[in-house]
């Protein structure tokens, strides 16, 4: 019997108010399949997703980390309580356990997790909307990203480098209207070096999934100088879908 290497969408459980899988949640598991490997190695031993919509994300990552044992402990975050519901019943329906939490980003466990999580994976509501849409409920709150779609992913960064362990990586996925160079130009200035993991072009939008780790701190032997800026002059490149890494 063929053993499922991610989260069966026939196990996803489903909502009207709560987002489906969809081609950015499916970029974001290649993104963390391609780096399968690194995350073994890697070790984790606590892993979170910010907002966690239907659970198939989190699901698939800890599949993924299935062979690390019970030592890797998940949580899961999302501002719309249906979505916390629904990955609850993602989870049991894999026999998969995490903390699930309705809170906005990661409200009441950064000062519990403050540098403890090891892997942060986020696929983020990004799309460009009006400003007043950010933070509706329901499922609005799955895509309506302000400015540049840019108003709820900038909350999510410091709140990541406030949570992540000195090892700690951070997977987000970012729309090309996201402004994604300027996005690791920021984040360099905060110490922290970038990698495009996936990219995928459709006839609408430009969608990456972009690895963050410390700089200094050797990512994986592939990745010790090679950052985001520094693939940025081959960006031409790769206008056709596939992984970069
Ligand atoms: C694009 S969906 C992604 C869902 C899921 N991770 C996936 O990849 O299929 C974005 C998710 O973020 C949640 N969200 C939006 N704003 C949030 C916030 N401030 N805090 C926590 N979750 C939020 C939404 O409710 C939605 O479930």
């Amino acid at each position: 019997m063929k053993v499922s290497r991610t989260a069966q969408i026939r196990l996803v459980s489903c909502h009207p108010e709560v987002y489906e899988p969809c081609d950015d949640s499916f970029a974001l598991v290649d993104a963390l399949l391609a780096d399968r490997e690194h995350l073994i190695e890697h070790r984790p031993s606590l892993c979170m997703e910010l907002g966690c919509g239907s659970g198939y994300v989190i699901s698939s990552l800890a599949i993924m980390l299935g062979e690390l044992g019970c030592g890797v402990h998940y949580f899961a975050t999302d501002i719309n309580p249906d979505a916390a519901q629904v990955t609850r019943e993602t989870l049991e329906a894999h026999g998969l356990h995490a903390e699930v939490i309705s809170t906005d980003i990661a409200s009441g466990l950064r000062k519990r997790l403050a540098g403890m999580i090891d892997v942060v994976v986020v696929n983020p509501p990004y799309v460009p909307t009006p400003e007043e849409e950010v933070g509706c409920k329901g499922i609005a709150a799955s895509w309506a990203g302000g400015e540049n779609g840019r108003t709820v992913i900038d909350r999510i960064f410091p709140v990541a480098d406030e949570l992540l362990s000195e090892k700690g990586w951070l997977y987000m996925v970012t729309l090309t209207a996201n402004n994604p160079t300027q996005v690791c130009r920021m984040m360099k200035e905060k110490g922290y070096a970038s990698r495009i993991i996936v990219q995928r072009s459709t006839e609408e939008e430009s969608l990456h999934v972009i690895k963050f780790w410390r700089d200094g701190v050797i990512a994986n032997s592939a990745e010790g100088s090679d950052s985001w800026l520094s693939q940025f002059p081959f960006k031409s490149f790769w206008r056709s879908s596939g992984t970069s890494a």
